[in-house]
C-alpha cells in the first residue's frame, strides 16, 4: 500500500446510484450490521437502530415512500433504515444531544464495510418518513434519518441521463482550510 494513502474503502466508496437488483447475502448483510456494531457511542449506549428491508413487502413500501428524484433506488435489493431517538444517548448540556451523532458513526461503519464487500451504499434523506414510519412499524419517537440504500453495481444505462453522468462525474469536496482550522476558530 502507498504510504500515507488514504484508507482504500474511504476512498473507493461513493454514492453511487446504478445499483443491480441481485440480493445481498445474509453473511454480508450480517458483516455490515457487525461493522456497525463496532462504532464508538457516548458511554457506549450505542443509539443506532436498524430496520433492514429485503423481503418483498417491506421494499415495496419503502419504494413507495421515496421521492420522485430518488426512484433511481428502487431496482434495490436491500434498503436499510437509519433511526435512533434522543433518549436512547447522552442528552447533555448546549443541544448536545448524541443520538443522531452515534447514528451517524454506525451508518459509516455499516458503508464502508459494505463498500468492502463490493456493495454501493448509499444514504438518503429523500422519502417521505411518514410512509417509511408506517410500512416498516416504526414508533412516532424515533427518527427515521435516513435510509441506507444497498446493493451490487448494476448498469448505468439503465439511469436516466443526469443520474447517468453524476456516476462518473468527479468528486467534489471543499479545500481542508475551509472546514478545519488550527488552533483556534478563525477571526473574520
Ligand atoms: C444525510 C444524507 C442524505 C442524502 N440524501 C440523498 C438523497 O436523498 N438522494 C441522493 O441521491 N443522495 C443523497 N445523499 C448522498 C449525497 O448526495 C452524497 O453522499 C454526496 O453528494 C457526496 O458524494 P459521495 O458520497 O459520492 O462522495 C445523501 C447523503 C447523506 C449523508
Amino acid at each position: 500500500m502507498e504510504a500515507h494513502a488514504i484508507i482504500e474503502e474511504v476512498e473507493a466508496r461513493r454514492a453511487f446510484r446504478a445499483i443491480s437488483a441481485e440480493p445481498v447475502p445474509e453473511e454480508v448483510l450480517r458483516r455490515m450490521l457487525e461493522a456497525a456494531a463496532l462504532a464508538p457511542s457516548c458511554g457506549n449506549n450505542q443509539p443506532w437502530r436498524f430496520v433492514v428491508a429485503a423481503g418483498q413487502e417491506a421494499l415495496a413500501g419503502l419504494r413507495a415512500a421515496l421521492t420522485e428524484g430518488n426512484s433511481w433506488a428502487r431496482s434495490a435489493p436491500l434498503l436499510i433504515a437509519a433511526l435512533t431517538k434522543p433518549s436512547l444517548d447522552c442528552r447533555l448540556d448546549e443541544g448536545r444531544d448524541e443520538a443522531l451523532f452515534g447514528l451517524g458513526l454506525a451508518c459509516m461503519n455499516l458503508m464502508l464495510q459494505a463498500t468492502r464487500e463490493g456493495l454501493y451504499a448509499h444514504p438518503i434523506a429523500g422519502f417521505a418518513p411518514r410512509k417509511a414510519r408506517a410500512a416498516l412499524g416504526i414508533p412516532e419517537d424515533f427518527v427515521v434519518a435516513a435510509l441506507v440504500v444497498c446493493g451490487y453495481p448494476g448498469d448505468p444505462a439503465a439511469l436516466d441521463e443526469r443520474n447517468r453522468a453524476r456516476e462518473s462525474a468527479p468528486r467534489e469536496r471543499r479545500p481542508i482550510e475551509d472546514f478545519a482550522f488550527r488552533e483556534r476558530w478563525p477571526s473574520a
